[in-house]
């Protein structure tokens, strides 16, 4: 079953961003982690500080992947291409935020992408992308 994290702007530098709020474990670190603790899932991961790369990789897997796992970083909440996106492919996307936005400036508190979303996981950490792989890992093939 293959599975694609997507990485939006900035997320290049966790573990050196602003670590109060994000942390300070690369992503490539964790990705480590969760290809480990999810063997059924073909997981890939893909970041991108451009729109329209972001745009591109969910036309190219969006027709054949099982899920998508997208943190789309600062785009969330200013987005009409990425939400149009996300509502033109078929794979079901899960959007995950890894600090609690509802507990930071107003203009978080709005994702443009959630609509056209399966669930949005938000504020657990990076242990947010792994609430949403088991989201995937526990459905039936049939059911994606
Ligand atoms: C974020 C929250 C966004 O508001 C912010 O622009 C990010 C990261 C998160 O994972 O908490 O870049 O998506």
């Amino acid at each position: 079953m293959k599975i694609l994290i997507l990485n939006g702007p900035n997320l290049n530098l966790l573990g050196v961003r602003e670590k109060a709020v994000y942390g300070s474990r690369s992503f490539e670190d964790y990705f480590g982690e969760l290809k480990e603790a999810f063997p059924a899932l073909e997981l890939t991961y893909f970041q991108s500080n451009t729109e329209g790369a972001l745009i591109d990789k969910l036309h190219e897997v969006g027709f054949s992947y099982k899920g998508i796992v997208m943190n789309a970083g600062a785009y969330t909440h200013t987005s009409v291409a990425l939400s149009d996106a996300i509502k033109a492919i078929d794979t079901p996307v899960v959007e995950v935020h890894i600090s609690n936005v509802y507990k930071r400036e107003a203009f978080r508190h709005k994702s443009m992408l959630a609509p056209y979303c399966e669930g949005v996981i938000v504020g657990f950490g990076l242990e947010s992308y792994r609430l949403a792989l088991q989201y995937f890992e526990r459905l039936k093939p049939k059911q994606i």
